[in-house]
């Protein structure tokens, strides 16, 4: 049966989402590739990490990147947004390795091969060791550093990259960073936070110059951490403001301190719904996030709420900017892929639903296509639509996978994976009930799972 076909059974129609919309994946070099040694995460998990939160190889991507690229592109995907690494390229100050630079021509070249469309982040969170030792992005000098990387790579990549990130999630990295302590260099100062961000701030205006001037129509923007805030207590004025203003500061205040017009789109890492309130701690004289675990909403295996509509609200949110919009990142850690199944299909009906209410949203890139390196958290959450056994580094498509498949086979949603949203549907039956589709927008059957898995030599 045709899938816009009345069907006899159920009224919804299929969500169809907009000719060329981009379907993918996000990853990022140092929580895949393995290796880094160059870098100051590598230097770091050494110094302070226990060995299980190390990343070590990864999941070996550096040497194994043409079996999961086959494995996206076997399941249809027709994009990919994936980052190179500024260590490995100049692992030395001022001496560019040319064999690092020749493997990712290679690896953007096999994608574009592919017919894939490429999303480049040029820096997510990791520096060369040097440019960490001269203080990282405390040190104003890292706009002529981080420049005159972008121009000895940009000029032999170009032709195989069609939209630039310049930095991935620049506020999340100056607070983990350099506030709260967490990750490398740890420290917990507000100057430095503040300094960090306005220094991020300058790199991105001039690398989005720079890129422009090396590349003809370029399409450049950041990875932002756009979350949803809500007041805890619907009728409180102050929790009212307090919702506005850290909207404000986490999803509008960088692309104002960098200027709108160095964003040629925006993109959109969702993950978070923030609820507020003034109970707690401060003994209520300052706004807090409730903790989510009190409050009986589904979490994901790393306690972060399940939430749906918040991705409309923050579409909503920045669509009054006219700009067009990609989400390149969003997604849970859970080894239960029932709800990573579920997860899926609810987020892409939000973003279905902003597209319909006018939203520019041209791609969506899930994070992750394999399980990865989750920085300080170790290899423990699981990301991927795509298992990784650590143990022999196999790669097992999980049936998220072809759920994910499906949807992208359909340019949408089809009313018959729909039914996910109710909670007692498992992957397997919904995606033998996907066999009743016209013959070439059937997804593979779990059953031939194994053959879709890259045969190793
Ligand atoms: C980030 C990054 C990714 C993460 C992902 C899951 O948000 O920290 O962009 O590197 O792995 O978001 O936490």
């Amino acid at each position: 049966m045709p899938d816009d076909a009345p069907h006899p059974k159920h009224e919804h129609n299929p969500l169809t989402f907009p000719p060329d919309f981009l379907w993918g994946t996000a990853t990022s070099a140092h929580q895949v590739e393995g290796n880094n040694t160059h870098s100051d995460w590598y230097d770091w998990e050494l110094k302070y990490q226990p060995p299980n939160k190390r990343s070590g190889l990864a999941s070996d991507q550096y040497n194994r990147y043409t079996e999961d690229f086959k494995l996206a592109k076997d399941m249809s995907h027709n994009a990919l947004r994936l980052s190179i690494e500024w260590a490995r390229i100049e692992p030395e100050e001022g001496v560019f390795d040319s064999a690092a630079i020749e493997h990712y021509i290679k690896v953007l070249r096999s994608l574009k091969e592919k017919n894939m469309t490429v999303m480049l982040t040029l820096w997510h969170f990791t520096l060369p060791k040097w440019m960490a030792d001269k203080g990282g992005f405390e040190n104003g000098k890292i706009i002529f550093y981080f420049d005159r990387y972008l121009k000895n790579i940009i000029p032999h990549i170009k032709d195989y990259v069609d939209l630039w990130i310049t930095l991935n999630e620049p506020q999340v990295y100056a607070f983990l960073s350099y506030y709260a302590g967490y990750w490398p260099p740890a420290k917990k100062s507000k100057f430095s936070l503040l300094a960090v961000t306005y220094n991020l701030a300058r790199v991105h205006k001039k690398s989005y110059k720079t890129i422009h001037s090396l590349v003809q129509n370029a399409q450049v923007g950041i990875a932002q951490n756009n979350s949803s805030f809500d007041q805890f207590h619907k009728h409180s004025l102050r929790e009212g403001l307090a919702v506005w203003f850290l909207d404000y500061v986490n999803n509008h205040f960088f692309y104002q301190l960098t200027s709108l017009d160095t964003h040629d789109f925006f993109g959109v890492n969702y993950y978070f719904n923030r609820y507020i309130s003034f109970n707690g701690e401060s003994g209520g004289r300052l706004p807090q996030l409730v903790d989510v675990s009190t409050t009986k909403k589904e979490v994901t295996d790393m306690g972060w709420e399940i939430f749906p509509q918040g991705m409309f609200d923050t579409i909503m949110d920045l669509s009054d900017y006219h700009k067009p919009i990609y989400i390149t990142e969003n997604g849970l850690a859970s080894t239960n892929d029932d709800r990573r199944c579920r997860f899926l299909i609810a987020y892409l009906q939000e973003i279905f639903h902003a597209i319909q209410t006018g939203a520019q949203v041209k791609g969506y890139f899930h994070w992750s296509l394999t399980d990865n390196f989750e920085w300080a958290d170790g290899f423990n959450p699981r990301f991927g639509l795509i298992e990784i056994d650590y143990k022999t580094l196999k790669r097992l498509p999980r049936p998220s996978a072809y759920v994910y498949s499906t949807i992208i086979q359909h340019n949408g949603i089809p009313h018959t994976l729909l039914r996910f949203l109710g909670h007692t549907v498992h992957a397997d039956e919904v995606l033998s009930l996907e066999h009743s589709c016209p013959p070439g927008l059937c997804p593979v059957a779990p059953q031939d799972l194994a053959a879709l898995t890259y045969q190793q030599a």
